[in-house]
């Protein structure tokens, strides 16, 4: 029997949480890993992934302009800024996923689109209804003379642009298809609504912050597993443009946490806390254990030991591969820099004894040694500095006492509101079910012909 509170289900693991059965479910037999049309898709996907949670919140934000809440309204549409603002950077990131080489004039061919997607017609309608409802509750906001009302129509106008960026952008040429058949929006659909609570919570919104990053992540493992078997042969010139892929991949990864970090708010969390179970995102086999035990720390010692190459070009092919896999470890440092503020912003201070979900005794350090054992698993560390981000040292920063004392309120009404968690008892009595995977032995992968 599935746990229940009064919100709606309690979690049984990470990959439960985030629907990651669903969200893997598409049949990717035409797509081979590690190549560009494999990265072009899995932006469409975490771009669908935004489109389907945008078309819920223009519902949420119409119900809420309806009811007379603007408060509330305003807090709806604010996500949807940062929603679309993630659809964005991931549209961007679109066409350089498109075959290289071709010259600059030569007629790209047919492009597949977001457009296209049943998932887009969804968003479009349920803004239709939004347009409506947002008047009224407009003048009458303006009416108050507050600067409500000009940061509703400020955030309105942001959306609708950042949308219409995403639209122009969400395209890709070169490999012909038909967007539905590839993307699979429906697959999508079904993974973001798989799961909800009663009420108004931002629990779609918190997958979302892990699903698309889910999404766009396994394609940059098979980017990393394809670059090293190229570089085992030699295949530089291979390598280089998987590569120029992977930089883009996780680029947008770490740029995605933003969407989380800049939004989600302490009570949020909380309400939604316990129904997350004993998951963490250090159960993402994705994420913790492919991306940032397994494949990046196996690419750097590669990289790091590849012979010289043979010719000038080699040589300089190689030096590029070396730049952008420094570049990969820097995206996934920023990646934990940026995730190291939602333990700050929804559990609070590190030394305080406040545990996350799994039972970790001190959330927020445990995190900040995550980053030094990530550092120390690769080849760049930053090695002597005169600042370092997670050095909690008060002496540099004005606002480092300030800082303190925030993070300790946010500690003492997170220790305070979940017992159960502190104190493993209760749901928190048990053990996280979850397992480790086997270590992906990236180097045993083989590149495939059709790999570009
Ligand atoms: C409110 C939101 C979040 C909180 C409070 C949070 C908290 C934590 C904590 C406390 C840990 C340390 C392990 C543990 O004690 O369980 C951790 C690790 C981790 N989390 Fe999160 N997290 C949040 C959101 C996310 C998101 C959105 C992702 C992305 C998909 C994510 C992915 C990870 C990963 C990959 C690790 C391991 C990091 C590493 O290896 O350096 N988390 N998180």
């Amino acid at each position: 029997m599935v746990p229940e509170n009064e919100r709606g289900p309690i979690a049984r693991s990470y990959a439960d949480l985030q629907s990651l059965g669903t969200l893997f479910a598409c049949d990717d037999r035409g797509i081979p890993p590690g190549s560009g049309l494999q990265a072009g898709i899995a932006l469409f996907r975490a771009g669908e992934v935004a489109m389907v949670n945008l078309a819920e919140l223009a519902g949420r934000a119409t119900a809420d302009a309806a009811a007379g809440r603007p408060i509330v309204l305003l807090r709806t549409v604010r996500w949807m800024v940062a929603i679309a603002r993630a659809w964005s950077e991931l549209a961007w990131r679109i066409a350089d996923m498109a075959p290289a080489g071709a010259p600059a004039d030569a007629d790209p061919g047919p492009r597949i689109e977001a457009l296209a997607s049943p998932n887009w017609a969804r968003l479009h309608a349920a803004e239709s209804g939004l347009a409506t409802g947002v008047r009224a509750a407009l003048a009458g906001l303006h009416a108050r003379d507050d600067g409500t009302g000009d940061r509703l129509a400020q955030l309105l106008l942001r959306y609708v642009m950042l949308e219409r960026t995403a639209l122009e952008y969400s395209a890709l040429a070169g490999f012909g298809g038909d967007y539905e058949a590839l993307v699979q929006p429906g697959t999508i659909r079904a993974a973001v609504a798989e799961r909800e609570l009663r009420g108004r919570t931002v629990l779609m919104q918190f997958r979302a912050g892990h699903q698309m990053p889910e999404l766009v992540v396994a394609a940059a493992n098979d980017h990393i597993a394809a670059a090293l078997a190229h570089l085992e042969n030699r295949g530089y010139g291979e390598a280089l443009e998987v590569m120029r892929r992977l930089d883009r991949l996780l680029d947008v990864a770490a740029v995605l946490m933003n969407v989380l970090a800049d939004e989600l708010q302490t009570a949020e969390y909380h309400q939604i806390r316990e129904n997350l179970g004993l998951t963490s995102g250090s159960h993402s086999v994705n994420l913790h254990f492919h991306l940032m035990r397994d494949l990046l720390p196996s690419l750097v010692a590669a990289v790091g030991a590849a012979p010289p190459g043979g010719s000038a070009l080699e040589t300089s092919v190689l030096a590029t591969i070396r730049a952008l896999t420094r570049a990969a470890d820097r995206h996934v440092d920023r990646w934990r820099l940026v995730h190291l503020n939602l333990p700050r912003n929804n559990l609070g201070a590190g030394e305080t004894g406040t545990r996350s979900l799994t039972g970790s005794p001190d959330a927020l350090l445990a995190v900040t040694r995550m980053r030094e054992a990530g550092l120390a698993r690769t080849a760049h560390p930053p090695g002597e500095t005169s600042f370092r981000a997670t050095d909690s040292g008060r002496g540099v920063l004005a606002l480092a006492e300030l800082e303190q004392e925030l993070l300790a309120a946010v500690a003492a009404r997170t220790q305070d509101r979940f017992r159960d968690v502190q104190q493993r008892t209760g749901r928190f009595a048990a053990e996280p079910e979850f397992r480790p995977p086997p270590i992906r032995r990236s180097s045993r992968t083989r590149p495939r012909k059709d790999q570009g």
